[in-house]
């Protein structure tokens, strides 16, 4: 029994986790840590909010509060909307721990001892108006690779690039929204370099094991030469350079290290958190050959985990590396790329708000499950969800479960059916059946029983093995349909074998097939639980046994469960409890009311939640109405016009940019709407003291009015 260590990629804790997220680099884990389980291994899935960054930082600042206040919000909503998913993570921590710190910290100390960190003076961008030096995020420009004109600093969102930041075009600071100047700061260099020999040869070993998308995208970094990174930043929210042994104190002032640097050894520190707390101990999941240890990730974080990880696995010595690194490509909503911003996304505690009952949650599991995008961007759609539910969930899974079970109910007095003399070996008979073909075997099989037995017997037997195999080489998507191929088979068996007319022309038959049904309902509860495990859990209070569905225990559980699901395990007489509709039809309007949900419409909820201000924000802004009183234009511009307004006794001049859409004449003696109390303001070297109200749409623009006529200076609520 081998131990498998299972993580999956850090989450900034910036914001809610969506959809997207969930099936690049969550569920797949999820799913594979289950069913390792449900197999007998000892599995630690590890996991843990990245609270560090510029990713953060730029979210305070919008959020306009702390980042401590940001990364407390999001890590608590994701963790439990995480949980309700039915993630089973052994451990969901946070970089921001002290322990974590240290751990960081540890690294880069041993780094600097071994000589694979460099002090260097390098050029950066500097903002001069907000007296800062521009990490990552800060700057944005145009691509050096792909001209991509929203490239951040340090990485290109559009090609996947990473560069060093002076190598953007057009830079601009997103702080002051001015061009940087190019400012000498130190850093500490990781030298990536000294690495290249040692990390080619560890791709190199991987090839054929490792998916094509990695392997491809390490070696085009590989044949590029590995160079130097710089692993720290100027700035105050990280891990802390000043007091780790060895770094020259003067110099580490105002400086933490890179989030990159930081977060990876989350996976390590989260797993040390977790020991302490279970009494183990940590180094088994890390600095022993015989432990496996799986990254699971987007394919946006590729090099971090296949190429630098490793190297830093690799320069501290005595730890494990990747065996392997299963990225996945993205998935898209509808068509289109997520975007919170557009409103084109769903967020997972949004999902909960209109689908409640946990079925739902396996139905969204299933989905996602069979749209994984394993090899290339897959596509999440509504009506595919709705499609999945009705035709497959509960078409073939529900309904087979359903109709087996409400069978025995009827006829055989709610429990597991009697095999008569004839049937009596069954048991055992079954267990003999396998993939190898023996055709004496089958055929005596099938005379004594039945063609449809032996069939169905074998796609479980079939469906066991494949499934195990595909699982083993992360080929979700196949694994699971194998699994629904199973279920699809015993739909057909009760089809086949007509036990609604047998029951009245032979009982003993009719009890036989009934026999089979409900031995393989608790086949498929097992082999479904790790994507439904609500539903396998369901299923076995109906049948009124346990059933393991994987969820992560600190005891391994001894016995290969999976491979057992193949015996027909429940005893003849065994009462069953009532059962119920595991998965109701999904109606059209439900659907259709998700969809109108997405993208800027009026419908939808007017703004981000963060977005919303409230009743002491909107008081602050003072409108009142106002007499145009005389208009001209402003000279040199093509859009401004002058208007002296009125507003009660006093009169004030406000300029506005709707020369391009009013004639002066025809807005003299006009009621508007202005805001009264806004900051004078200089434009074309005249003075504004006020804003006119106005709506713009398309290129149309009309200026706001009061239905009927109004005195000036009334306020407008
Ligand atoms: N927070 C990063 C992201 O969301 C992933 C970090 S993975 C880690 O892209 F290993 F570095 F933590
Ligand atoms: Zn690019």
């Amino acid at each position: 029994m081998k131990r498998t260590l299972i993580t999956s990629a850090l989450p900034y804790a910036n914001g809610y986790i969506h959809l997207g997220h969930i099936s690049g680099a969550y569920l797949p884990a999820d799913i594979y840590a289950r069913f390792l389980r449900i197999s007998g291994n000892e599995v630690l899935y590890v996991c843990g909010s990245d609270e560090h960054g510029v990713a953060i930082t730029i979210s305070a600042e919008k959020e306009k509060v702390s980042p401590q206040e940001i990364v407390d919000k999001y890590h608590y909503a994701n963790k439990e909307a995480f949980e309700k998913f039915g993630m089973t993570f052994n451990v969901y921590s946070r970089t921001s721990l002290p322990l974590h710190h240290e751990t960081a910290r540890e690294f880069f100390s041993d780094f600097l001892k071994k000589g694979y960190l460099i002090e260097k003076e390098e050029e950066q961008f500097y903002d001069s108006f907000a007296n800062m030096f521009l990490p990552d995020r800060y700057v944005e420009g145009v691509c050096p690779n792909c001209a991509y004109d929203k490239a951040r600093g340090d990485q290109c969102d559009s090609c996947g690039a990473y560069y060093d930041q002076l190598e953007l075009k057009n830079p601009i600071s997103i702080v002051s929204g001015k061009t940087p100047e190019v400012r000498k700061t130190v850093h500490w260099y990781f030298e990536f370099n000294k690495f290249q020999e040692y990390l080619e040869k560890f791709i190199e070993d991987k090839k054929g094991i490792w998916k094509d998308n990695v392997i491809a995208q390490t070696q085009s970094w590989l044949k590029a030469g590995l160079q130097e990174r710089a692993v720290t930043r100027d700035m105050t929210w990280g891990v802390p350079l000043s007091g780790i042994p060895g770094v020259n104190e003067e110099n580490a002032k105002g400086k933490v290290l890179y989030v990159w640097f930081d977060a990876v050894f989350g996976y390590i520190s989260f797993t040390k958190i977790w020991a302490e707390k279970n009494n183990k101990d940590w180094k088994n999941w890390w600095q022993d050959e015989e432990t496996r240890y799986l990254a699971f990730i987007g394919k946006d974080n590729i090099v971090f985990h296949a190429l630098l990880f490793p190297a830093y696995l690799y320069g501290k010595g005595n730890y494990i590396l990747p065996n392997n690194v299963p990225a996945n490509e993205f998935l898209n909503l509808e068509g289109e790329k997520f975007s919170k911003s557009r409103n084109w996304s769903i967020d997972l505690k949004d999902f909960y708000i209109d689908f409640a009952e946990p079925q739902y949650n396996d139905v969204l599991r299933y989905t996602l499950a069979m749209n994984m995008p394993e090899t290339k961007d897959a596509d999440f759609t509504w009506k595919d969800f709705q499609q999945r539910n009705n035709n497959e969930l509960a078409a073939i899974f529900g309904n087979f479960v359903n109709r087996s079970l409400q069978f025995i109910h009827k006829n055989f007095d709610g429990k597991v059916p009697e095999l008569s003399n004839k049937y009596k070996d069954l048991y055992f008979d079954w267990q003999k059946i396998s993939n190898s073909e023996n055709a004496d075997f089958s055929k005596e099989f099938i005379e004594k029983y039945s063609q449809n037995d032996y069939d169905v017997i074998l796609s479980l037997k079939k469906g066991i093995d494949k499934s195990i195999e595909l699982f083993n080489r992360f080929r979700f998507r196949d694994a699971l349909t194998e699994i629904m191929n199973v279920a699809r088979a015993a739909n057909k068996y009760f089809n086949d074998e007509e036990p609604w007319k047998k029951i009245k022309t032979d009982r003993e038959y009719a009890a036989k097939t009934l026999f089979v049904c409900v031995q393989l309902v608790r086949s498929l509860a097992i082999l479904f639980a790790p994507i439904t495990p609500y539903t396998s859990s369901k299923i076995a209070s109906i049948l009124n046994i346990n059933i393991y569905t994987g969820e992560s225990i600190s005891e391994t559980n001894e016995q290969n469960y999976w491979k057992n699901s193949f015996i027909p395990d429940l005893e003849q007489n065994h009462i069953i409890n009532d059962t119920v509709i595991l998965f109701a039809k999904i109606e059209d309007e439900i659907i259709a009311k998700q969809v109108d949900k997405l993208g800027d419409k009026q419908s939808n909820k007017i703004e981000n939640d963060e977005d919303l201000i409230d009743i002491n924000d909107f008081q602050k802004i003072k409108l009142k109405t106002a007499k145009i009183l005389s208009a001209e234009k402003v000279k040199k511009s093509k859009k401004l016009l002058k208007l002296q307004v009125e507003i009660s006794d006093s009169t004030r001049q406000i300029l506005a940019g709707i020369a391009e859409h009013y004639e002066p004449e025809y807005l003299v003696g006009k009621t508007i709407v202005v805001v009264s109390n806004l900051k004078p303001a200089k434009l074309m070297g005249e003075e504004s003291q006020g804003m006119m109200l106005a709506a713009n749409h398309d290129g149309k623009l009309c200026f706001v009015t009061t239905e009927q006529d109004m005195p000036s200076g009334a306020e407008v609520k």
